[in-house]
């Protein structure tokens, strides 16, 4: 399939899109709809340029707070992490706690930097087919600087953290080779890929930060300006797919709409679980690992509010069909949609209390 050539995308109302059955909240989730899609890349292109961030100005490396120390209790899972209050995480010496965290979240930072990766190349490839005056170009081009300035925060922790961890295990790395054929045929999808990667790294950090509870000021520093740039990633990503997914054709939204709840299920797992080696470094039991991901009742409602926004996108988009709706229960990613964005979930709620009560 083609680009859509932004100039010629209308812009075209919820209301016109969406299955009749859309929860009753799904109108106040959209945006402005009304403002032509040229005239959202400027106000997001405007915001990468005044309010950015750079990683070598804005986090002070060299502070004393910021250093890393293998003693230091404050890399101690908080309970924002599932494993952090999980009883067997709990019964471990605080020598193993720490180390246990230093490890868990110098991967997260590992996988997060081998996901920006992929993002900018697929960028970069969607990106050699568009033409002179697209306004798209100059806002994913911000966009795909903010992302390497992201891996090299990322990769500058994990350096510091002194621990080897793998990224990415070699199964998703596989799986990454989608990326490829998704860009020059299916944009779409490769658009609802960056959402895959983007909405659980930014449900997951924003929980922690919620919480309120202990977080390494380093580790919080990078999560506030991840956060602060991601929300105009996923605005845009959202906005993208609100304009093109209308253009498309009935088989080729159909095949989207059974695509969009495979790959969030798939990228969610890439991005929450833990690695093999992770479990082999520290000796957690398999049935901790299979508990928290995603056994348990509890675990299981973490894994569908981490998609209530794009649920929500999913119905905006005429994406939820029947058989796209059973797929989505069968991959257990169902559930109640956000009102707005980055709704805060009852478990967020939970998880704070316990937080401030610990
Ligand atoms: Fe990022
Ligand atoms: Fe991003």
């Amino acid at each position: 399939m083609a680009h859509s050539n932004v100039h010629a995308v209308t812009s075209v109302r919820n209301s016109e899109v969406r299955r009749d059955d859309a929860p009753a909240n799904a109108d106040e989730f959209s945006g402005d709809t009304n403002a032509s899609y040229g005239q959202v890349l400027r106000t997001l292109s405007d915001g990468s340029v005044h309010r950015r961030f750079d990683p070598y100005l804005d986090i002070d490396w060299e502070s004393p707070d910021f250093q890393i120390d293998p003693a230091d209790k404050r890399w101690i899972l908080p309970p924002a992490d599932p494993l952090g209050r999980h009883p067997w995480y709990l019964a471990q010496s605080e020598e193993k706690q720490i180390a246990i965290g230093i490890w868990r979240q110098a991967n997260m930072c590992r996988v997060g930097l081998h996901f920006e990766q992929l993002l900018i190349r697929g960028l970069m490839q969607y990106m050699f087919s568009l033409k002179n005056g697209d306004p798209e170009f100059r806002y994913i081009t911000h966009e795909a600087a903010e992302e390497c300035n992201h891996t090299l925060m990322f990769q500058e922790l994990v350096n510091r953290a002194g621990v080897d961890v793998p990224g990415m295990g070699p199964v998703d790395r596989k799986l990454t080779l989608a990326i490829w054929p998704a860009v020059r045929f299916f944009p779409t999808w490769f658009f609802t890929m960056i959402i895959g990667g983007e909405e659980p790294i930014d449900h997951l950090q924003k929980t922690v930060l919620r919480s309120g509870g202990q977080v390494h000021p380093l580790l919080e520093r990078i999560m506030q300006i991840h956060i602060a740039e991601e929300s105009r990633h996923i605005s845009f990503a959202h906005e993208y797919l609100r304009r093109h997914v209308t253009g498309m054709g009935t088989v080729g939204r159909f095949a989207l709409s059974l695509l969009t709840p495979l790959t969030f299920r798939i990228m969610g797992d890439m991005i929450a679980v833990p690695p093999a080696e992770f479990r082999k470094t520290f000796g957690i039991p398999r049935s901790v690992i299979r508990e928290l991901y995603w056994k348990s009742p509890e675990s299981r409602e973490t894994l569908q509010n981490i998609f209530a926004d794009v649920r929500a996108l999913a119905w905006d988009t005429g994406l939820m069909n029947p058989i796209a709706r059973r797929l989505w229960k069968l991959l257990a990613i169902d559930g109640p949609i956000s009102r707005y964005r980055s709704e805060p979930t009852a478990e967020q709620v939970r998880i704070a209390r316990l937080s401030q009560s610990a």
